[in-house]
């Protein structure tokens, strides 16, 4: 358990906690981040009345895996933030060992808030798979997104298909034709990676209506499923587990990308392309969408991955670790998610160097900056864009290295018929990488701040326009 009143009566020790994290060098300009301790998924998601309220997988007093609340940031421009009160807290029977992910379905002027509750069993010996674990599916409402109703169980291990193991959580709402879905992503008890759904006519009374799973296994277990249409084409989301490397491909420890589904939902008929993963980086996971008040659709990820051989030693022994990426609106071309960083992080420019480069060529930076490079041609490039981190692009493969300063990460690479374009967010000790129009993403944590310029060598001919970026204002509403 974390209760609120726990939470507050160490609020003097997060308070000086604090203030080491905000003297740290990597620290985050442009990137949401833990005020002290650790994130991970992105919850909750939704603009209402003009606040965006984006919520986090939060454990405010550790760094390293620990009990979940559900912190929460809000903002108005992607660029101002609040820094919240924690949302939800471990305080129930039903979610005593941590308040899992969950999404918001907001209508009618309330937002409906849905979250796996996780509760494990610790008097005997289990095995946390088939046995030993709850993962309750629990509803609370709110009329203004800071505060709450009490907690309802909606769902719990009994209403769950029969062959399920204990891993089903993480639910996300979708309305097609008047009627509600709710995802849950699920681990079957033979290892299969599914999408368990339910359906309702009011948010509140759900009935077990279908599964979608590959047709032939892909994974044991699909964490974080979304579901929702652009332009008239669906797409589910979802983080399957157990996929072993093939190449290039599928290179992290587990996965993360989308299907593009071709659904029934009354005649519980779907078809699934092939899976595509969304980023090619090294910390990209758990990503959740929303539709915000403009009809954009908008992805946040967690820009953080468990159990990788890799790591983020560096912050957690200065009190914090991991982040949540840009938010990105997504487009669809035939079948395809395109990702772009909201025009919103323009705000962020600041002085701006334009040059037309050609085979070689050195710009000056600052050490958190964005560069946009538009190829008139390209066969080959090398960029190097901090000390130890550099792109190539050769022979039609796009591969980004990290030395040293990837603590343990090396290279990730994808394949581009030609580079037409990239855009490079770097933060202090991130960076997010779009190519060609964000068809393509890299996203990685780096832990270097030598060297402030970038420097190309190859055969191209480019446009190259490059701003120092600033910070975003972050308010503490807590103290
Ligand atoms: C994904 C995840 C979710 C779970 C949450 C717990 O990173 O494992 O499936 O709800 O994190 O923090």
């Amino acid at each position: 358990m974390l209760t609120k009143e726990e939470y507050q009566e160490s609020l003097s020790i997060k308070k000086a906690w604090k203030e080491k994290v905000k003297l740290d060098e990597y620290r985050l300009k442009f990137h949401l981040m833990p005020p002290t301790g650790w994130l991970n998924d992105p919850n909750g998601l939704c603009e209402f009345h003009g606040i965006n309220h984006i919520y986090f997988q939060y454990s405010p007093f550790t760094p390293t895996w620990g009990m979940k609340l559900w912190g929460h940031y809000t903002s108005k421009d992607w660029i101002h933030y609040d820094e919240e009160e924690p949302f939800l807290f471990a305080d129930s029977k039903g979610d005593k060992d941590g308040v899992y992910s969950g999404s918001a379905y907001v209508e009618k002027d309330r937002i409906h808030f849905f979250y796996t509750g996780n509760v494990k069993y610790t008097d005997k010996e289990y095995t946390y798979i088939s046995d030993g674990r709850e993962q309750n599916t629990i509803q609370v409402l709110s009329e203004d997104g800071f505060t709450h109703q009490e907690k309802k169980l909606v769902l719990s291990a009994n209403d769950y298909p029969s062959d399920m193991s204990c891993h089903v959580r993480d639910p996300k709402i979708y309305k097609r034709d008047g009627v509600y879905y709710m995802l849950l992503g699920a681990r079957t008890l033979n290892e299969r990676g599914c999408v368990i759904l339910y359906r309702s006519s009011d948010l509140t009374n759900w009935q077990y209506h279908m599964r979608i799973e590959s047709s032939t296994p892909f994974g044991y277990m699909w964490e974080c499923p979304d579901l929702f249409d652009i332009d008239g084409t669906t797409y589910l989301l979802c983080c399957p587990q157990g996929i072993l490397q093939k190449g290039i491909d599928y290179a992290n420890v587990y996965q993360c990308g989308y299907f593009e589904i071709d659904i029934d939902l009354e005649l519980k008929k779907y078809h699934l392309s092939d899976f595509v993963e969304l980023d090619r980086g090294f910390d990209m996971y758990a990503p959740q969408t929303f539709e915000d008040e403009d009809g954009r659709r908008i992805l946040i990820g967690w820009m953080g991955i468990p159990d990788a051989d890799y790591d983020n030693q560096i912050t957690v022994e200065r009190g914090w670790q991991h982040a949540l990426t840009m938010p990105r609106q997504l487009c669809s071309q035939q079948g395809k998610l395109l990702q772009k960083p909201l025009f919103e992080f323009q705000q962020l420019r600041g002085s701006k160097q334009s040059l037309y480069i050609q085979n070689e060529a050195t710009v000056k930076v600052s050490s958190t900056y964005e560069c946009n490079l538009h190829f008139d041609s390209c066969q080959q490039i090398e960029i190097q864009l901090k000390q130890g981190v550099s792109l190539q692009y050769q022979n039609q493969m796009l591969t980004l290295s990290l030395d040293a300063c990837g603590c343990g990460r090396k290279k990730r690479s994808v394949r581009l018929e030609a580079l037409t374009s990239l855009q490079i967010f770097m933060d202090t000790s991130c960076l997010e990488i779009f190519i060609n129009e964000g068809s393509e993403v890299f996203t990685s944590r780096y832990y270097t701040n030598e060297q402030a310029c970038i420097q190309c060598i190859g055969q191209f001919k480019a446009g190259i326009d490059v701003y120092e970026l600033g910070t975003f204002i972050i308010n503490d509403v807590v103290e």
